[in-house]
């Protein structure tokens, strides 16, 4: 039976948390110019409606990472696909994820940026899995911490589907849902 995606997250409300994490960002960063690396693919979504919410003046960066043999989980091998085009020494980066779940991924790119010396290193991701968490990484910013369930939507992909969904969403079996404004 096919599955399809039903909100879990609605865009109101992903916009609004966004709108305040942009606020306190700003805050916290008086001055500019913020390095945001946003983490392919997923991230791009979250990068785009962060990026202005934040008054600092930013500067937009991506990275791709991959992990293997991971199907939905983490195996621990990480390795970057698309590098940064600039140096970061001396900079303010702020990481942009879209999920930390094992927390596999970010601890091997924290661990590749610091050794750049950029000013600061933070990280700031729109959702939160806390139970699946296999490594302690400091995040400074949380969108939303929400349970173990698979999300799509709002950049977040199932096998490259769904990713242009306005609202986060969670696969159910079809003749369940209850629909998308995509
Ligand atoms: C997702 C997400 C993070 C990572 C988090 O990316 O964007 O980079 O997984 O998982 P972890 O905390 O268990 O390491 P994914 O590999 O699905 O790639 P995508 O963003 O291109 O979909």
């Amino acid at each position: 039976m096919a599955l399809v995606p039903r909100v879990f997250l609605p865009a109101e409300q992903i916009q609004n948390r966004v709108r305040e994490m942009g606020r306190q960002i700003s805050l916290d960063y008086p001055q500019g110019p913020i390095y945001l690396v946003a983490i392919l693919k997923g991230a791009f979504m979250f990068l785009a409606d962060l990026s202005r919410n934040i008054t600092t003046p930013s500067r937009i960066e991506f990275m791709g990472i991959s992990s293997y043999g991971r199907g939905k989980t983490s195996s621990g091998e990480v390795k970057v696909t698309k590098d940064l085009d600039v140096s970061i020494e001396g900079q303010h980066v702020l990481v942009v994820e879209d999920i930390v779940d094992s927390g596999v991924t970010l601890t091997y790119l924290i661990n590749v940026l610091e050794q750049r010396k950029p000013k600061s290193l933070r990280i700031a991701t729109l959702l939160d899995k806390p139970e699946r968490r296999q490594r302690d990484v400091e995040v400074a910013y949380v969108g939303f911490q929400i349970p173990d369930e698979f999300v799509v939507g709002y950049g977040l992909d199932f096998d490259e589907d769904h990713r242009h969904l306005r609202d986060i969403c969670v696969l159910v079996e079809e003749g369940l849902g209850l629909g998308t404004r995509g």
